[in-house]
């Protein structure tokens, strides 16, 4: 069945109008599009655009692998990638200073084994648009190619150095932008010109469409036209597709500086671009959940699936398997293809994978009900609202729908043997809102997680009364350790982590903090230290609700600017010893690997950073952070004019999409 979701929600308010669909002008467009992204690399399905082909496949059919250690790809690209992190490493933590420590020595010392070296994860958490753009700002500030990112008190080169950066919800709308756009840096795509793309323009929302290109000729009626044409060319071929497809396509034209949103760009082609096969940048890995048909609420026990540029799979002990992101959509069964007759390519699309990793439609129907009591509903809309959305629900559409590939795969263990489709949802609805799970597995040997959370978590009552909204309180992190405590960890190592309340009144939830830091409080073996970064105003009241799916340049630059501040601390003005901290971080598990002396600087950072064990589990005060740069503060002026007021259009949009749980 195709579900056009998103056309009957702005119907519902009938903000967008009328949409005449001028079929002749879209195809005319589509050929257009064809002719001009053949040219280019990345567009791995053009001329074919969102619709997945059927063809034999190649002489060594497709597999499902066993999830047993690393692909061999990934085994083989990490050669490159760890020894081009080496360079920049030294260059980090010559700049760090950590006295007592010789940091260019002891990389010299130990590169002949890059295992011994240092293995950095950065991690992007999920909350719609606040958690791409300070998930960004995080990046920007870990990136040396950020003017002045490399000045004292800044940590330039992190980004360079990091083996894996992982996104989940928003945070995958990040790392995607960077990968699906030959990795710009965030200054560059800051900078770009509205003139020219419609890159994180996000005045014009997803709902109105984009102001700039081709489709600003065919206006919000071109728009829709385009969306729906996409996704039915998809549904045409055979396959299956639901409100996420349109999810997708529609942030596509945000995220993806392409014409149309790029529908030709795929996952899997990252892994053909010479940015990526030259081992210059991290290693991109995007989350989301299973859900099992006919599950509303997910489990904290529930399989987490991974993106890769090569696979979709997972190490859980249920599928534990990884199938071949290229061939997505060929029908597996017991680990093969059915048909060497028919492989499936063109099904991976970026945006379907980003919109899979947010795709959150099942939790909607009760936020919908919630979100009476803020009286931004009418009564009229909120019933139009629940039915369609009930609608959804009930026919199950309210997912991503792969083909199965793990269809009798491990049928022992692996619940959804017998099912003909893979369901994915939003990769933080089993209250993991930060992708840590990627990166704790053991056969990737990460040393340091930096954890940005920009979870929502805290409203006008919680913690407790008359508290600021939208900050995050430790529930994100607090989940993977509460996992890490069942069976589907299977044994993976991870740091012991306090209760919420405890966030709160230890102040964990304001300020940087490493969990793990000594290497035996961990369940299991040795897991990564983690670097928590929890959002917290720097320098931009950055807490901003999920459900504003509008943005100027103005305040979108001050939310990434406010992340930038958070991953260096205001450039070391809120602590001098930030950045020899952040070096002590990313060295010490390899120092104890090493069997070499942590030096007295670190001593001295763990002593303040470390999470020291202790608990407070009494219920919290209110939590109302201040302005910790308040010399650096960015005013965006709030008189009047520029932002257009939520409206029920807004906020129907964000329903549809990010509801504010994160
Ligand atoms: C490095 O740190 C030491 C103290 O830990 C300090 O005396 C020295 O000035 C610092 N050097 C630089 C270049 O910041
Ligand atoms: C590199 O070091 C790791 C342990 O840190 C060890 O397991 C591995 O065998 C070493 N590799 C080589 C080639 O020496
Ligand atoms: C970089 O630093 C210089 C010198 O402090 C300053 O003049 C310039 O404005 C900075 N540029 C940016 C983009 O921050
Ligand atoms: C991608 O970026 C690299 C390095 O910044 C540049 O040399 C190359 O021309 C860019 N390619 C495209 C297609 O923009
Ligand atoms: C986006 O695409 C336009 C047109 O191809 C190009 O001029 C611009 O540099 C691109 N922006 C980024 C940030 O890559
Ligand atoms: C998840 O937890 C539920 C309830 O405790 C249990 O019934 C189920 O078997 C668990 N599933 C897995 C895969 O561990
Ligand atoms: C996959 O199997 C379904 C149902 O058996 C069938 O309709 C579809 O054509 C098959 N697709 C491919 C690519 O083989
Ligand atoms: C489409 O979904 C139906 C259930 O709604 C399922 O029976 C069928 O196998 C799915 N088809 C494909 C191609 O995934
Ligand atoms: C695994 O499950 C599939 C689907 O139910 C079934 O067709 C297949 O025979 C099973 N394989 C084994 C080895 O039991
Ligand atoms: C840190 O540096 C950035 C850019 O270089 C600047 O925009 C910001 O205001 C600085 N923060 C503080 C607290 O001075
Ligand atoms: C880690 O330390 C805390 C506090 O001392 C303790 O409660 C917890 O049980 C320890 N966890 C492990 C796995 O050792
Ligand atoms: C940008 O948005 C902010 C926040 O809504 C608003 O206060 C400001 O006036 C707007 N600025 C412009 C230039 O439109």
């Amino acid at each position: 069945m195709r579900y056009t979701g998103i056309l009957a929600c702005a119907a519902v308010d009938g903000v967008v109008g009328a949409r005449s669909v001028d079929s002749d002008v879209v195809q005319r467009e589509a050929v257009r599009e064809a002719s001009l992204l053949t040219a280019r690399a990345f567009p791995a399905n053009a001329p074919h655009g969102y619709t997945p082909q059927t063809n034999a496949c190649p002489s060594d059919a497709p597999t499902i692998r066993n999830a047993s250690g690393l692909s061999p790809n990934e085994t083989a690209w990490l050669e490159t990638r760890r020894q081009a992190t080496i360079d920049p490493m030294k260059q980090l933590l010559a700049r760090l200073n950590i006295s007592g420590l010789d940091t260019d020595k002891y990389i010299s010392d130990h590169q002949s084994n890059v295992s011994n070296l240092p293995n950095i994860g950065i991690a992007l958490s999920g909350g719609g648009y606040r958690a791409m753009l300070n998930g960004a700002g995080v990046v920007q500030a870990f990136d040396s190619k950020t003017v002045n990112s490399t000045n004292a008190g800044h940590l330039g080169g992190l980004l360079q150095a990091a083996t894996y950066l992982a996104g989940l919800s928003g945070g995958s709308w990040a790392v995607s932008s960077l990968y699906a756009n030959n990795f710009s840096s965030v200054s560059d795509i800051l900078a770009s010109n509205p003139d020219d793309s419609d890159l994180w323009q996000l005045g014009n929302t997803i709902y109105e469409g984009p102001s700039k290109g081709s489709i600003q000729l065919l206006g919000s009626a071109g728009y829709y036209a385009a969306l729906e044409n996409q996704v039915s060319g998809k549904e045409d071929a055979g396959f299956n597709t639901t409100i996420t497809d349109y999810w997708g396509r529609a942030l596509s034209y945000q995220i993806i500086n392409a014409s149309d949103g790029g529908p030709a760009y795929t996952f899997s082609s990252i892994a053909q671009q010479d940015f990526f096969t030259s081992g210059s940048v991290p290693l991109p890995l995007v989350v989301a959940d299973g859900r099992a048909p006919g599950e509303t609420i997910i489990p904290g026990n529930t399989t987490v699936f991974e993106f890769n540029p090569w696979e979709l799979g997972t190490f859980d002990p249920t599928v534990a398997g990884f199938a071949p992101l290229k061939y997505m959509g060929s029908n597996f069964s017991s680990g093969n293809v059915r048909s060497t007759e028919a492989c499936v390519t063109g099904f991976d699309n970026i945006g379907f994978v980003f919109g899979t990793s947010s795709s959150l439609f099942n939790t909607i129907l009760t936020a919908v009900n919630g979100t009476n009591s803020t009286g931004l509903l009418s009564t009229a809309l909120q019933a139009s609202l629940t039915a369609l959305l009930g609608g959804i629900a009930e026919a199950d559409n309210d997912i991503a729908d792969y083909p199965n590939p793990f269809y009798g795969w491990n049928n022992a263990t692996n619940l959804g043997h017998a099912s003909q489709q893979l369901t994915l949802v939003d990769g933080g609805e089993d209250g993991q809102n930060i992708p840590l799970h990627p990166l704790i597995q053991p056969p990737r040997a990460v040393d340091v997680i930096f954890a940005v959370d920009s979870s929502a978590d805290t409203n006008a009552t919680l913690p407790t009364n008359a508290s600021a909204t939208g900050w995050p309180s430790g529930f994100a992190i607090e989940s993977t350790y509460r996992r890490s405590l069942t069976e589907i960890q299977n044994g993976t190592p991870f740091p012991s982590i306090p209760d919420v309340n405890s966030f709160f009144n230890l102040g964990l939830n304001n300020r940087p903090t490493f969990f793990g830091c000594n290497s035996s409080n961990t369940t299991g073996g040795i897991a990564p230290l983690i670097v928590y970064l929890p959002n917290a105003p720097y320098v931009y009241t950055s807490n901003v609700s999920t459900f504003d799916l509008e943005y100027n340049n103005t305040e979108r630059n001050a939310i990434v600017a406010n992340g930038y501040n958070l991953a260096t601390q205001g450039n070391g003005t809120v602590d001098p010893g930030w950045g020899t901290c952040v070096g002590c971080a990313i060295v010490s598990r390899s120092l104890e690997r090493n069997g070499v002396e942590v030096p007295e600087a670190c001593t001295t950072c763990f002593a303040k950073y470390c999470w020291d064990g202790t608990l407070n589990e009494t219920a919290p005060g209110s939590y109302v952070p201040e302005m910790k740069a308040p010399g650096a503060e960015i005013k965006v002026s709030t008189s009047g004019a520029g932002r257009s007021k939520v409206s029920a259009a807004m906020v129907v949009a964000a329903l549809i999409v990010i509801v504010g749980v994160w």
